[in-house]
């Protein structure tokens, strides 16, 4: 028997429903995979709420996850069952206990990753990964600025920062996540809920700004990001969890020092297999390398899921958040 959570309606946490749902067998270029954990990401909650409209209801949410293949589909090479894999991005479906996934876009694990971490780091990571390395390549000596850097993605994208040798000046929402990103090598930080963020970062960089802001808030931070800017530096806006950006005069990019703006996903930066590979490759050395540590803050039964998106919509996590199938 095999159960999922679905979606009906966009709405609250409540419309996540628990119930048996029937797997048909693995289609060619599937893999049916049996998940030992699913990772929470903000992006769930954007599916639910219809902030990104998930195509039609219903449907299961989910986007990352680890598990051993159970069955293979036909014209599938490269797995087998029993293999340990984990997938970040697309198709929706990982709050499942078991669901079939394209093979393309799959991943082998190697040894010395585990499942729980795999599904716990695959979208954040590789997210920190394209942003640090190729959205904006950090350089060793830079000083930086990452919202939210308490969480998920930001816990993954400060310490992989500091393993480049930049300097790295952290927003957290309390005094509690201050500490926790101190640990994690971050060199100035910023309570943004009573700090002005433009004021002290033209402090730490001695009036300059910085070459790079990475937010994922969005709407509450986009405007202290422009402003925290040196001339010609950038603002990678990734995500929106106090809510959307609301349309801006492109003006303003030219008035704060010809500055640029991207709003980049995972899915644009792993295109291509060898994209994927390259990507998840370069997060599997820095976890085993010890550049890069992930803290799982907070586990919950998968079937409880929507106490996760409570959460998390309320800022009460850290770190990576597992879901766990019974
Ligand atoms: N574009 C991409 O490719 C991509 C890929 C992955 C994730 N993302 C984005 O990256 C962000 C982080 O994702 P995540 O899953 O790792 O989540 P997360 O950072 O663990 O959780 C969101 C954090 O944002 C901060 N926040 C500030 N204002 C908030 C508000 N009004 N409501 C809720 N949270 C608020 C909170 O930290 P404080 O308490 O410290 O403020 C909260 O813990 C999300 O915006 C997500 O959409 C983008």
């Amino acid at each position: 028997m095999n159960h999922a959570l679905m979606v009906y309606e966009y709405g609250g946490s409540d419309t996540l429903q628990w119930q048996e749902v029937q797997l048909a067998k693995p289609a060619s270029g599937e893999v049916r995979i049996r998940h030992s954990a699913v990772g929470l990401n903000f992006i769930d909650v954007y599916h639910r709420t219809g902030l990104y409209p998930a195509g039609k209801l219903p449907f299961i949410p989910g986007l990352e996850a680890a598990g051993t293949v159970e069955s293979v589909g036909e014209s599938v090479t490269g797995f087998a069952p029993g293999d340990r894999v984990a997938y970040a991005g697309g198709p929706l479906g990982a709050y499942a206990e078991s669901r079939n996934f394209p093979a393309e876009r799959l991943i082998k694990l190697p040894d010395g990753i585990g499942e729980r971490q795999a599904a716990a780091m695959m979208l954040k990571g590789m997210t920190a990964e394209y942003l640090i390395r190729r959205t904006y390549p950090v350089q060793a000596g830079e000083t930086i600025l990452v919202h939210a850097a308490a969480g998920g993605v930001g816990q993954l994208l400060c310490q992989w920062a500091v393993a480049l040798g930049a300097e790295v000046i952290a927003t957290v929402g309390s005094e509690q996540k201050a500490e926790v990103v101190r640990n994690l090598g971050c060199n100035h930080i910023i309570n943004y809920r009573s700090e002005d963020i433009v004021d002290r970062v033209r402090a730490i960089t001695d009036g300059a700004g910085v070459p790079v802001v990475y937010d994922s808030v969005g709407r509450d931070t986009f405007q202290a990001s422009l402003s925290a800017l040196a001339p010609r530096g950038t603002l990678v806006s990734f995500g929106q969890a106090s809510g959307k950006v609301p349309p801006f005069d492109i003006t303003q990019l030219s008035s704060k020092g010809s500055l640029y703006l991207t709003r980049p996903t995972l899915f644009d930066y792993t295109r291509t297999r060898e994209q994927l590979l390259q990507s998840s490759g370069a997060l599997f050395d820095a976890i085993l390398g010890g550049e890069i540590k992930l803290e799982i803050a907070q586990e919950y039964p998968l079937r409880e899921a929507a106490r996760a998106h409570q959460a998390l919509e309320s800022r009460m996590t850290r770190g990576s958040t597992l879901l766990l199938p019974d």
